[in-house]
């Protein structure tokens, strides 16, 4: 499938937003500065599948999430801003992902992935 551009300056902090890439459903979120400072510090410890804050975003952009929106359990729309974790809690079977979706409570077995993106600048991704 053809590369698409996501346009950022529209999305407010906090904000979650649905794209699609080669059918594949994709969220692109704009952390807050809480959550950012949140994020950062959880011990890696604490997670299930352990991946520090820094392997999750873009150098110097890490205000910025791009994860695929399906639930690696078994593949439901986990929903946003639910959960114990600042991020999404999966209608199905329970899973929880945090803010930069990093699994934090299974059945899900690894955090969400992220695809192939780019900064075209400071207000706009190009995915694939
Ligand atoms: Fe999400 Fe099972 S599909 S917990």
């Amino acid at each position: 499938g053809a590369p698409i551009e996501v346009d950022l300056s529209p999305i407010q902090d906090g904000q979650i937003v649905n794209v699609f890439w080669r059918g594949k459903l994709i969220f692109v979120r704009k952390l807050t500065s809480k959550e950012v400072g949140d994020m950062k510090g959880v011990p890696l410890s604490a997670m299930i599948d352990p991946a520090a804050f820094g392997t999750r975003v873009k150098d110097g952009h890490d205000q910025w999430l791009v994860v695929y929106g399906n639930c690696t359990h078994l593949g439901c729309v986990p929903i946003g801003h639910q959960g114990n974790f600042e991020g999404w809690a999966c209608p199905c079977h329970g899973s929880q992902f945090d803010a930069v979706g990093r699994v934090r409570h299974g059945p899900a077995p690894i955090n969400l992935p992220i695809p192939p993106y780019a900064f075209q600048s400071d207000t706009k991704i190009r995915i694939g």
